[in-house]
């Protein structure tokens, strides 16, 4: 997630709502590091010490060199800091932190912003690496932690819906790696697993024989993500169809629709469209196109998508599929899962492509068919 490790003095901000797993992931990270390299110091303002050491229990954490304070006072925690010299330092979080000569309240922006530029020296001056956790909370009250997006060297925001199990660390700045990194867990009664084959899981519960499904390959940093897709076309029985999303931008879901009517001849504007991208994931590459669009044919049509299909493109306002980055990559994952064919932008024959995905290393089995429209890539999807 870090591009490579932790660096020496930088401060690193992990954001997220209440009860998303911010603590847990944290506590998780101190263990390993107390027992890894050397001492920890995990500073809670929000819970007391039982609290946190039954937490670390329950966690299975035992390091000795884990230790433990419970404070809102920043001085408290330079002191503590300059004291224990610790290899890590975690402080949950920066909206319980108040420094003595400020008179606004904890949690203000003044507070907040304040407590982080100390905690930058305090990191910097002794070459420790600094969590702070941020609760990204709705407006008003409390600042959270896009007000200090700039001050900290980099970003780290915890999603996930909380009754789905999967939690996604995604990356949105890094002074020190690449950024769009994500990593993928999954929360069980013991704390957060990393989920290693992502794709693998979100495709697990996939109903087979249903229409409206399709499996899209979509990146997320550097790692290819298979997903799958659902879409519900239904006539509108208002004069008004609606169009609902999930996991989608809506805008570019009104694109679809009227690149499907008005190139492929499909009449959707009189339907309600549903869609929604299982696992609650969020897909925000133009490369799912392709597989957004066919799942809504496929629903309109009540024609299956074959289940060892896979769909990559990228679709243009004429109705042309256009090639996407990292296509050889994104193939390969699709073939590691099992898939055995896979729909590709190829304009003029697919000629480029096909050299493209030579040195890919794909199965002998495995299918790359090019289609050079979204109409022609229909017709090849929908023919069950
Ligand atoms: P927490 O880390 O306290 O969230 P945050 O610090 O972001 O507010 O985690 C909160 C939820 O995670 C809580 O509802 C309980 C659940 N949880 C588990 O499911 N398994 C666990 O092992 C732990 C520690 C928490
Ligand atoms: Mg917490």
């Amino acid at each position: 997630m870090l591009g490579g490790g932790l660096v020496a003095g930088s401060l690193i901000l992990v954001g997220g709502e209440p009860g998303i797993g911010k603590s847990t992931l944290l506590l998780q990270v101190s263990g390993i590091i107390a027992r890894d390299v050397g001492p920890v110091l995990y500073i809670s303002g929000e819970e007391s010490i039982e609290q946190v050491k039954m937490r670390a229990e329950r966690l299975d954490i035992t390091g000795e060199r884990l230790y433990l304070l419970a404070t809102t006072e920043l001085d408290a925690i330079g002191e503590a800091v300059q004291r224990l010299k610790p290899s890590l330092v975690i402080v949950d979080s920066i909206q319980t932190l108040s420094a003595s000569y400020l008179t606004a309240a904890p949690g203000s922006i003044s507070q907040v912003r304040e407590c982080t530029v100390q905690l930058m020296h305090l990191a910097k001056g002794l070459h420790i690496p600094l969590f702070i956790i941020g609760h990204v909370t709705k407006e008003g009250t409390v600042a959270g932690p896009k007000a200090l997006e700039h001050i900290v060297d980099a970003v780290l925001y915890l999603e996930g819906e909380r009754y789905h199990s999967y939690r996604l660390l995604r990356g949105v700045k890094n002074r020190f790696g690449a950024t769009h990194e994500v990593g993928v867990f999954e929360m069980h009664g013991e704390g957060l697993g990393e989920v290693l084959n992502p794709s693998a899981v979100f495709l697990s519960d996939r109903a087979t024989g249903a229409t409206g499904s399709a499996v899209v390959v979509s990146m997320d940093g550097t790692r290819p993500l298979l997903v799958e897709v659902q879409a519900l076309a239904t006539p509108s029985n208002f004069g008004n169809p609606r169009c609902t999303t999930n996991g989608i931008d809506h805008n570019r879901l009104l694109m679809l629709l009227a690149v499907l009517t008005k190139r492929v001849g499909l009449a959707v504007g009189n339907h309600d469209v549903y869609a929604n991208v299982v696992g609650g994931f969020s897909l925000e590459e133009p490369s799912v196109d392709l597989g957004v669009a066919a799942a809504i044919a496929s629903s309109y049509r009540e024609r299956l998508i074959a289940p060892d299909m896979a769909l990559i493109g990228e679709i243009g306002l004429s109705g042309e599929l256009r090639a996407v980055n990292r296509l050889a990559l994104r193939v390969r994952e699709a073939a590691k899962l099992g898939f055995k064919r896979c729909i590709v932008p190829g304009a003029g024959g697919g000629a480029k492509v096909r050299s493209e995905l030579a040195e890919a290393g794909l199965p002998d089995d495995f299918k790359v068919i090019t289609a050079s429209t979204l109409a022609v890539a229909l017709e090849i999807v929908l023919q069950h």
